[in-house]
């Protein structure tokens, strides 16, 4: 029977480190790091989204600020406030909150950030698999590698499955995966025979969007499982990428949605904040 891989627990376990930090840095540097959200726009999942990382930076006494504004906002407005928080001294990371509206180009708004504040590391892994040195790793991805870890298995020579090629988790996390020296794979909603490779994945990293296309008759023994999906299931429950119910018997470790993937996404955000704050003082 599979063992749970407690992303709640996981992640208050780092918040801990994290504020004892952010207490040290102050002490040491002579401020706190500064994190700003930009929402644009009134979507409701984006509201909630930006109000959990809110809370977050409060919580580990980040100076946080939200810029919150409205759907009619121009392209021209936004960049300029980008601007202005590129050249905020006090500010270490940038996120603007996606998607933006129709009428304002995403690729303008994201190239527009100072790449040493990017603490969404879109950046960091803009040239193919390799990462940008000095720079940080999206914060999925790297929640998904650091709870891989947290399993104390080795990464390196297993052959790690990915199921999904967005640019948000499943390219960044097969590179991160490339660099921790996995054997990695990249499947997606074409591939065929999704089965047969995924039965011989030491390590299935699901992040397509598709409420259980992992099976448990699709896993090896033993496997550890990673789920990235938050779908809503037929039952109308919130459910993974990954069958749960089948899929850990077989499993060695496995994420459960929600309390996985999810809220080690925001530990790291504020992970790439202190890490951007760093590159800042040092
Ligand atoms: N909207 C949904 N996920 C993300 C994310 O990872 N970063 C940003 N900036 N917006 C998002």
């Amino acid at each position: 029977m599979g063992k749970i891989i407690d992303g709640k627990a996981i992640a208050a376990g780092l918040y801990e480190e994290m504020r004892e930090e952010v207490i040290q840095f102050e002490k040491q540097y002579g401020r706190r790091p500064g994190l700003t959200v930009i929402i644009v726009g009134e979507d409701p999942a984006s509201q909630i989204y930006v109000s959990h990382k809110e809370v977050a930076a409060k919580k580990i006494g980040l100076v946080s600020a939200v810029v919150r504004m409205p759907e009619s906002t121009t392209q021209e407005e936004l960049l300029a406030v980008i601007d202005r928080l590129n050249a905020d001294p006090t500010v270490d990371g940038i996120l603007v909150q996606l998607p933006v509206p129709k009428h304002i180009d995403k690729d303008a708004v994201i190239a527009a950030v100072a790449p040493d504040k990017d603490v969404d590391g879109f950046f960091g892994m803009k040239s193919g698999f390799t990462m940008k040195e000095g720079y940080v790793a999206p914060c999925t991805a790297r929640a998904c590698i650091h709870l891989i870890k947290t399993t104390g298995e080795t990464i390196e020579g297993k052959h790690a499955l990915v199921v999904g090629r967005g640019e948000l988790v499943g390219k960044p996390v097969a590179t991160l995966l490339l660099g921790e020296n996995a054997t990695v794979t990249i499947a997606h909603s074409r591939t065929r025979n999704l089965g047969e490779i995924a039965r011989t994945a030491d390590i299935i990293i699901a992040a397509v969007g598709r409420p259980m296309i992992i099976t448990g008759d699709m896993v090896k023994p033993g496997a550890i499982l990673i789920d990235v999906g938050i779908n809503r299931g037929a039952d109308g429950k919130v459910c993974g990428d990954i069958d749960y119910a089948s899929a850990k018997p077989v499993a060695g470790w496995i994420t459960p949605v929600p309390g996985g993937v999810g809220p080690m996404t925001i530990a790291m955000l504020i992970r790439n904040t202190l890490d951007c704050f760093l590159s800042h003082v040092q």
